[in-house]
């Protein structure tokens, strides 16, 4: 079994993960859209990653829509009493596949809804509220869906809030309405803008887990990365995750796959120690 406990816990209100977690976008088919080639497949990672320690999924009910929750349903369900399942709403989809916003408080509601029934819980660890656009974060208030989904948390539907595609005034304004467990955006050793971000949430003891932490859709390519993995003997993505975890200790880790080997690729990263000398060489790509 993969050490992931090495990288150590956070804390997600009153839920506390490992660091090394698994992001379930990866299990959709082509596109986010639709079920994927082999479920069996999708199946056989989760239940690796359950069963290498993994107590922190990310997923979202319009991935598919509806079948990724389904798949990590069939696979996990019942839930291990310490598996953390964050999900996200505030989109959804359209018949070409696309990504319609749906922020509205009757759509947020009917999102939280479809999360529950298709994963099969009562209710839902921590929901993410999705904002911005493709290309990150975008001014504007968040207090009409942010309160819309505190209400849900006080019905008992949420257990704990947390923001996606944020900038940090609008972390402020959500704070000013109930408590925030997590941020969700983009970031990843080439893509820094939220350097100052992820410090400042680190203060206040605010999980930071970036997406496309391996470049998502275009994953990673670097010679600096390559170079650190040849002389540590191990993959770029493995070094890449290692970076994030050794950048500050409020970041966790849900990177996506829809293979075991990758999957344990990436859980070696938990178990992998960089170097300063190797930081610095990374630190340059998103210089
Ligand atoms: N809040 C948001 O708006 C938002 C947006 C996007 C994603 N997310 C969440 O963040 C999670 C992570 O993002 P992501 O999955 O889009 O991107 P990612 O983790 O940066 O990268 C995933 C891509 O890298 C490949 N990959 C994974 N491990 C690899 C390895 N060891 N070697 C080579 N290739 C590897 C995957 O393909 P294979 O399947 O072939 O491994 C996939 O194409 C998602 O699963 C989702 O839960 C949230």
């Amino acid at each position: 079994m993969t050490k992931i406990r090495t990288a150590g816990r956070f804390s997600l209100g009153s839920r506390t993960v490992n660091r090394m977690g698994y992001g379930a976008m990866q299990l959709a088919g082509p596109g986010v859209f639709g079920p994927p080639k082999d479920r069996d497949g999708a199946l056989a990672v989760l239940r690796a990653a359950v069963e290498s320690g993994v107590n922190h999924i990310d997923t979202s009910d319009f991935y598919g829509p509806h079948v990724t929750n389904r798949i990590i349903r069939e696979a996990l369900h019942p839930y291990p009493s310490d598996l953390t399942i964050v999900t996200k709403v505030g989109a959804r989809r359209d018949e070409q596949g696309g990504w319609p916003r749906a922020r509205s408080p009757q759509e947020l509601r009917q999102g939280v809804l479809d999360n529950l029934e298709n994963l099969g819980l009562d209710a839902l660890d921590i929901v993410n509220l999705r904002l911005g656009g493709v290309e990150g974060p975008e001014p504007g208030s968040v207090e009409v869906p942010f309160t819309a989904l505190a209400e849900m948390q006080s019905e008992g539907l949420i257990r704990h809030l947390g923001l996606s595609t944020v900038t940090g005034e609008q972390v402020a304004e959500a704070q000013a309405i109930a408590p925030v467990v997590c941020v969700q955006n983009l970031y990843n050793v080439a893509r820094r803008e939220d350097d100052e971000l992820v410090d400042a949430l680190a203060e206040q003891g605010i999980a930071y887990v970036p997406y496309f932490p391996l470049g998502g859709f275009s994953p990673l390519q670097s010679s600096a990365l390559s170079a650190v993995a040849g002389r540590l003997d191990t993959s770029p993505m493995t070094v890449a995750l290692a970076w994030l975890l050794q950048r500050s200790p409020n970041i966790l880790l849900i990177p996506g796959t829809s293979s075991v080997a990758h999957l344990r690729e990436n859980l070696a990263a938990a178990s992998l120690q960089l170097s300063e000398e190797d930081v610095a060489e990374l630190d340059a790509i998103g210089g």
